[in-house]
């Protein structure tokens, strides 16, 4: 049987199975409040990607979720780009905010800081880029047009957990940055998510999205506490932590090996339209853009390679299509391919997807 190259698929070491075996044996595997593996996880994340506060969360959906809730977002806009998955969007929603879409930069495929100075107004509260793929949108323009609008930057880095801007690791540089650590993703567990801030008020934004995560519970004194908001169930369980934290120890490793498969890609390949290779991009998936993508796509799964298509923007969502024209996201949208880069690819598998792409184009 031919063997199958897959899009997305988790590295497994020792020390994950080990770390899971403690946490199945401590007898304790979830805590509302944070308990071993967790609040082990938690501060070594802070201080690999080098933020002042990180709360972890269940899910990069949740982080978002209470990443706005922390930025009062209610009635206000947040400036998000289309070419990104549907949380980045509802995250908005679910704080009663409004979403506004911006286009992207046709290199990078991140959100382009001109079009975003377009949709600026008054009413602007957030300003949310994605780093694409790992590579990170433009700080440093965004940073400065957050300052200028008095707007809060959050940045979505899901696909960016070891990447870096200008030599700093992206969870740094936003007032929050919202990580996933979904299974697919470059530091994968079962579930799992992460808010770091930043923020000259990262101490009271740290207890908003410590409520948030559990149920609402504030001031808690052994059985003793408060409820002064509302929360959600969005805490890490130890499982998630205990996979979590044998991930981080290989994670420079693992996206090193992505750098390669992804240089690879980038001299290899016979197109001109394909991602740009930078030192600083964590190589969530490698994108290509191609015609005829149906027939191209086909022709990939039946040579056994899985490819994805990230993604079909966001504004042409029947509940999110509100008429707004977006050019780069919509001719890119059309043609984008994803390939794999995880870190189980065999050099052979690297050399099939070259070829089989080259023979296509
Ligand atoms: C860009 C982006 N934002 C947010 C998310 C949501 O993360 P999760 O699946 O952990 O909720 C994802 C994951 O799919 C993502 O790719």
């Amino acid at each position: 049987m031919k063997k199958k190259i897959k899009l997305f698929d988790p590295y497994v070491g020792a020390k994950e199975k080990k770390y899971v075996l403690t946490a199945l044996q401590s007898h304790n595997w979830a805590s509302g409040a944070g308990s071993d593996f967790v609040r082990q996880f938690e501060s070594k994340f802070c201080k690999y990607i080098g933020a002042k506060n990180c709360v972890s969360v269940n899910s990069g959906t949740a982080a978002l979720h209470l990443a706005l809730l922390a930025s009062d977002v209610s009635g206000k806009e947040v400036i998000v780009p289309s070419l990104t998955f549907v949380s980045t969007a509802h995250a908005a929603l679910y704080n009663n905010g409004k979403v506004v879409f911006a286009d992207i930069d046709p290199n990078t495929l991140c959100m382009d800081p001109d079009s975003v100075k377009k949709k600026i107004t008054k009413n602007t509260k957030v300003i949310l880029p994605v780093h694409f793929a790992g590579m990170s949108a433009d700080m440093k323009s965004l940073q400065n047009l957050a300052k200028e609008s008095n707007s809060l930057l959050i940045d979505d880095a899901a696909h960016a957990a070891g990447a870096k801007f200008d030599g700093k690791k992206i969870g740094s540089l936003g007032d929050m940055s919202c990580f996933s650590f979904h299974p697919v993703k470059n530091l994968a567990m079962p579930t799992g998510g992460l808010v770091a801030v930043n923020h000259t008020n990262h101490k009271k934004m740290r207890q908003v999205l410590l409520s948030g995560r559990w149920c609402g519970i504030t001031d808690r004194k052994e059985a003793n506490y408060d409820i002064k908001t509302m929360g959600w169930n969005f805490y890490m369980n130890e499982f998630s932590a205990a996979i979590g934290l044998a991930q981080l120890s290989v994670l420079d490793k693992l996206n090193k090996k992505r750098m390669s498969v992804a240089a690879k890609f980038h001299k290899m390949i016979n197109l001109e339209r394909k991602m740009p290779l930078n030192n600083n991009c964590s190589y969530h998936f490698y994108w290509i853009l191609v015609k005829n993508r149906d027939q191209f796509r086909k022709k990939l799964t039946s040579a056994g390679i899985e490819t994805g298509i990230h993604y079909k923007p966001v504004h042409k969502m029947s509940m999110y299509a509100n008429g707004v024209k977006l050019p780069i996201t919509e001719q890119t949208s059309q043609q984008i391919v994803t390939l794999p880069t995880h870190p189980n690819l065999t050099e052979d598998d690297v050399d099939i997807i070259v070829n089989s792409v080259n023979n296509l184009v």
